[in-house]
């Protein structure tokens, strides 16, 4: 069997993108199971960057079939935007395009209540959403009030579904300064057009991965977010709606956990963090400047400052166990070679567990490490192409991190583009 899950072993924006880019080389499926445009992926190619938040970022590979799976949530206008601005790449010319009937739509007014009630919150009752309508639109999936993309072709289920929502989503609209609740016709009429643009696409998701791995092909999972954003075993309530984790692979596309042969959990050399909620490791204001400008640390999605800080080893153990990583890849290592001073946190003051304690009392104990601050390491590392001509800090800080989270580092990001990057094992 030759699949493999790649998932975000921090809070989302390890480099995901890239990584998935680079392994979708050779894939002949990459498939999303969780999230929508909340989430952003950079893929940089030839200097050229395109930011996917819907479409997986296998995108680059004619003949690669992009899936989005059953649990994700796709709000079409911004799917259409999207694929629009890849074709214009010569990408998604064919049919690689494949959608789950069982999606949920994002409705506008999912995105309206979420914007809405963000800014209804107080304090430390704001999460610090990406106001694209993802928690509204997985409530409504939960309470069985949601709008998948089959009812797009059948509009009399689908008008008949939004009416019986409009009452009650009116109410907590209105309530919350909406000048107007759901506008039923409007949506009904653009759902039309939706599905005749999705047609082509749809199809039972379950079905054709399982096809595809049955025959031998090479799929690979692309996570969104990442483990710290899960709605289980997150940094509850300041997490996504979803199951960001592994274990949302086999339930989000509707194959059977047995069919996942291996799991890489992304983590970039540093932390960082978007919204709100506990980030032990957040580094002082000046080295989360350097780190900041360094990495270039703002949203894909929002453009928003990304809080930035040093490498969470008790974290990052909690998200290799949640997750069953089978290898570790490590990205933007040039990025921290770039700084004047190195931290990294291997254990919480008293004793504080993630897992058993949560990690809004976790205090990090800090180690600073040697031969970091050097000028010419982030040259040396950018022209890298194999771990010998990694130079030895580097090598010395990813025996570290391998010996800590006790799982083998896999793949190696040492700059921006697709081709800085380092492949130490074979993903299928
Ligand atoms: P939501 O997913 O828009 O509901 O946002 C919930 C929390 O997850 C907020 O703290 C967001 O900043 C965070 N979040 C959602 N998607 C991403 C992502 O792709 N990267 C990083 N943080 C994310």
């Amino acid at each position: 069997m030759k699949t493999l899950g790649v998932v975000g072993a921090q809070w989302g924006d390890e480099g995901k993108g890239k990584v998935v880019d680079v392994l979708a080389a050779q894939a002949d499926v990459v498939a999303r199971y969780s999230g929508g445009n909340n989430a952003g992926h950079t893929l940089v190619m030839d200097g050229k960057k395109i930011i996917t938040h819907l479409v997986p970022s296998g995108c680059a590979y004619p003949g690669t079939a992009c899936v989005l799976g059953a649990g994700m949530v796709i709000d079409v206008d911004v799917l259409q935007d999207e694929v629009a601005g890849i074709k214009e790449y010569g990408l998604l010319g064919g049919d690689e395009l494949k959608v789950s009937l069982d999606a949920h739509l994002i409705m506008p007014y999912h995105r309206a209540l979420d914007g809405l009630r963000e800014d209804s919150r107080k304090g430390a009752a704001k999460i610090g959403t990406t106001r694209r309508g993802i928690g509204p639109c997985y409530e409504a999936k939960a309470a069985r009030r949601g709008v998948k993309v089959r009812d797009l072709f059948y509009a009399e289920t689908l008008r008949s579904r939004l009416e019986g929502n409009a009452a009650a989503v009116d109410a907590e609209l209105l309530h919350l300064g909406a000048r107007e609740g759901v506008d039923v016709d409007a949506i009904v009429k653009a759902a039309g057009a939706w599905a005749r643009w999705l047609e082509p696409s749809v199809c039972d998701v379950g079905e054709l991965l399982d096809d595809a791995i049955t025959g031998g092909k090479r799929v690979l999972f692309e996570g969104a977010q990442g483990a710290l954003l899960d709605v289980d075993h997150g940094t509850y309530p300041y997490v996504t709606s979803t199951t960001t984790t592994a274990g949302g692979i086999s339930a989000g596309l509707g194959i059977g956990p047995t069919k996942i042969r291996s799991v890489w959990g992304i983590t970039k050399a540093y932390t960082t963090r978007v919204g709100a909620g506990p980030f032990p490791t957040r580094a002082e204001e000046d080295a989360e400047k350097q780190i900041r400008i360094a990495g270039g640390e703002f949203g894909a999605t929002t453009g928003r400052p990304r809080d930035c800080g040093w490498l969470d080893l008790p974290a990052l153990r909690f998200a290799a166990r949640v997750n069953g990583l089978t290898g570790l890849c490590v990205t933007k290592l040039d990025v921290l070679a770039m700084l004047p001073r190195v931290q990294v946190c291997r254990a919480y003051r008293d004793g504080v567990s993630p897992g058993r304690d949560g990690f809004s009392r976790a205090e990090p104990t800090y180690e600073t490490l040697a031969g970091w601050g050097d000028p010419s390491l982030q040259a040396q590392l950018r022209v890298a192409r194999s771990l010998a001509e990694i130079p030895a800090t580097v090598r010395e800080y990813l025996d570290l991190i391998e010996d800590d989270v006790g799982v083998p580092v896999t793949l190696l990001g040492v700059g921006p583009d697709r081709t800085e990057t380092i492949s130490l094992a074979d993903p299928f």
